[in-house]
C-alpha cells in the first residue's frame, strides 16, 4: 500500500458519528480495498464541546471552517452536516481549494449539483453524493455506472422514508394524519419539524437529483410539482384497498420527446406493482432503461448506518480513483435545452372522493361535469351514505386525461348545489 488520504469530515452527529467510528475502528479493511490509508484529519463541528456518541480524540475538533478548508493537507472533504448555507459554500471553497468532495447532502445537491459538479469538472477533482439520495440503497453509482448504455425512460420512487412509515400506519392502523405523525416522531422515523417530509419537499430534492442524473439535465426543485400528504384521511386507504390500490407519496419522473415529466405527490399504486409493497421507513427506486428493462433497487433509505455506508463506499472508490491518478467516473454534461413538462399537461388518471346531498339528479350534474372536461368516468360507486343529514360518499376513478382538466372538473364539482365537498383527490399511478 503507498501514501495516505487524509480526510476533513464535516457534522458528527447521526450520519457523521458513523462515518467517523467506520473510519476509526475499521481503518485496515478500508486501506486495504482503498490502496492507501484513509486518515481522519480533522473534524468540523458547530460546538466541539458537546457530549458525543462516539469517542473521538479532542484535538480533531474543530469550529473554524479554514481549519479544514484551508489545510492543503486534506485531500478529501467529507460534508454531512446538512442544510444550504453554509454547506454550498463550504463545498466550493474545497472544490477551488483542489480539494475532491464528498457529500450527504440532499438539499445542496439538489439546489446547487450541477454547478458544483461543472466546478469540479473545471478543477478536475471529484464529486460524490451517493448518500444525499436513498442512504444506503446504490442509486448514483447504479446510474453513474452500471446503467450507463442506457436511455432512462422513467423512474419512479417511494424515496421518503417518513411519509411511508405514516401512510402505512394510517392504511394499518386507521390513524389519521397527526397520530402517525406523531408515533413516527415516537419511533425516531420523523423529525420535530416533519414538514420537509410531509410537504413532499425531501422527494423533490431527491428527484432533482436523480432526475438530473438519470437525463444528465438540470432539474431544479422548484421545477418538480410537488403535493404533500396531508389532505389524505383515513377513509380512502379503505377505498383504495377495496378498489385494488395502496396509497404512496411518489416521486416520478418519465422521458417524453424534448421535455421530461416531474413530479411528487400522494398516488394510489396498483397492489402488484413493487412500489406498492414498499413497507415502513424503506425506500424503493424503481427504473426503466431502453436496454436494461426494468430495475427494482430497495433498502434503508435514512438512518445513521445505511448512510455512512454509502458516504465511506464513496470515500473508498475516490481515494482508489486519486491512487491511481485517474477520475474513474464519468462526468456530467448537462443538456440545457429539455425542460419540464408543466403539470397540467400531464396526462394521468385520478380518484375523487365527492360528499353530495343523497337525491337525484346528482350523478347526472357531476357525470356533466367530466364530460364537458373531456375526462372520461372508469369507474363510480356510492360508498358509505349518512342517514342523519341525507348525504352519500361517491367515489370516481377516471381514465387518463390532462392534469389540468382534472382538475378543473374538482373545482367545478365542488361548486355544484348538491355537492357537500370534493373531500380528497388523488391521481392514480
Ligand atoms: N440522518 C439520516 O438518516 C440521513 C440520511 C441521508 C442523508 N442525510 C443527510 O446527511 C446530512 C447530516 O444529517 P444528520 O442526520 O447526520 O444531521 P445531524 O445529526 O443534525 O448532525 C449534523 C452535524 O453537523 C454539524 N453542523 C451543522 N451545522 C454546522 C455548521 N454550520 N458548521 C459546522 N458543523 C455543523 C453539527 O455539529 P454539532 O454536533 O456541534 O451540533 C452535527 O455534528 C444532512 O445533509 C442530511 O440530509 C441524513
Amino acid at each position: 500500500m503507498t501514501g495516505t488520504i487524509n480526510v476533513g469530515l464535516v457534522g458528527l452527529g447521526t450520519v457523521g458519528g458513523q462515518v467517523a467510528e467506520r473510519l476509526l475502528t475499521w481503518g485496515p479493511q478500508l486501506s486495504r480495498r482503498a490502496g492507501v490509508e484513509l486518515c481522519l484529519q480533522r473534524v468540523l463541528v458547530r460546538d466541539p464541546k458537546k457530549r458525543r456518541a462516539i469517542e473521538i480524540a479532542p484535538e480533531l475538533l474543530t469550529s473554524e471552517p479554514a481549519d479544514l478548508l484551508e489545510d492543503p493537507a486534506i485531500d478529501v472533504l467529507v460534508e454531512v452536516a446538512g442544510g444550504d448555507e453554509p454547506m454550498r459554500s463550504y463545498l466550493e471553497r474545497a472544490i477551488n481549494a483542489g480539494k475532491h468532495v464528498i457529500t450527504a447532502n440532499k438539499m445542496v445537491m439538489a439546489k446547487h449539483g450541477p454547478e458544483l459538479l461543472d466546478l469540479a469538472a473545471a478543477r478536475n477533482v471529484d464529486v460524490y453524493f451517493e448518500a444525499a439520495v436513498g442512504g444506503g440503497i446504490p442509486l448514483i453509482s447504479t446510474f453513474r455506472t452500471d446503467l450507463q448504455a442506457n436511455r432512462i425512460e422513467r423512474v419512479s420512487a417511494v424515496i421518503n422514508g417518513t411519509t411511508n412509515y405514516v401512510l402505512g400506519r394510517m392504511a394499518v392502523a386507521g390513524l389519521s394524519l397527526g397520530e402517525a405523525v406523531g408515533e413516527a416522531q415516537a419511533a425516531g422515523y420523523a423529525e420535530a419539524d416533519p414538514t420537509d417530509d410531509i410537504g413532499g419537499f425531501d422527494a423533490a430534492y431527491k428527484l432533482a437529483i436523480l432526475g438530473s442524473i438519470a437525463y444528465e439535465i438540470k432539474v431544479r426543485p422548484d421545477e418538480i410539482y410537488r403535493e404533500g400528504i396531508e389532505g389524505i384521511e383515513p377513509v380512502d386507504f379503505r377505498y383504495a384497498r377495496e378498489l385494488g390500490y395502496a396509497i404512496k407519496l411518489i416521486a416520478h419522473t418519465q422521458r417524453h420527446p424534448g421535455r421530461v415529466e416531474a413530479r411528487v405527490h400522494p398516488a394510489m399504486v396498483p397492489l402488484d406493482h413493487p412500489l406498492a409493497r414498499v413497507e415502513g421507513a424503506e425506500n424503493a427506486v424503481f427504473v426503466e432503461g431502453d436496454l436494461v428493462g426494468q430495475v427494482l433497487l430497495v433498502g434503508q433509505g435514512a438512518g445513521g448506518r445505511p448512510t455512512a455506508s454509502a458516504v465511506v463506499g464513496d470515500l473508498i472508490d475516490l481515494a482508489r480513483s486519486i491512487r491511481r491518478g485517474v477520475q474513474s467516473r464519468p462526468s456530467f454534461s448537462f443538456d440545457d435545452r429539455i425542460t419540464v413538462v408543466p403539470m397540467g399537461e400531464v396526462v394521468t388518471r385520478a380518484y375523487y372522493r365527492i360528499r353530495v346531498d343523497d337525491r337525484t339528479g346528482v350523478l347526472a350534474a357531476i357525470g356533466h361535469v367530466f364530460a364537458e372536461e373531456g375526462v372520461s368516468i372508469s369507474s363510480l360507486i356510492q360508498k358509505d351514505a349518512w342517514s342523519q343529514d341525507q348525504t352519500a360518499e361517491l367515489v370516481v376513478t377516471t381514465h387518463p386525461a390532462p392534469d389540468a382538466s382534472l382538475q378543473r372538473a374538482r373545482e367545478r364539482m365542488a361548486a355544484l348545489e348538491p355537492v357537500r365537498a370534493v373531500s380528497a383527490f388523488l391521481r392514480v399511478f
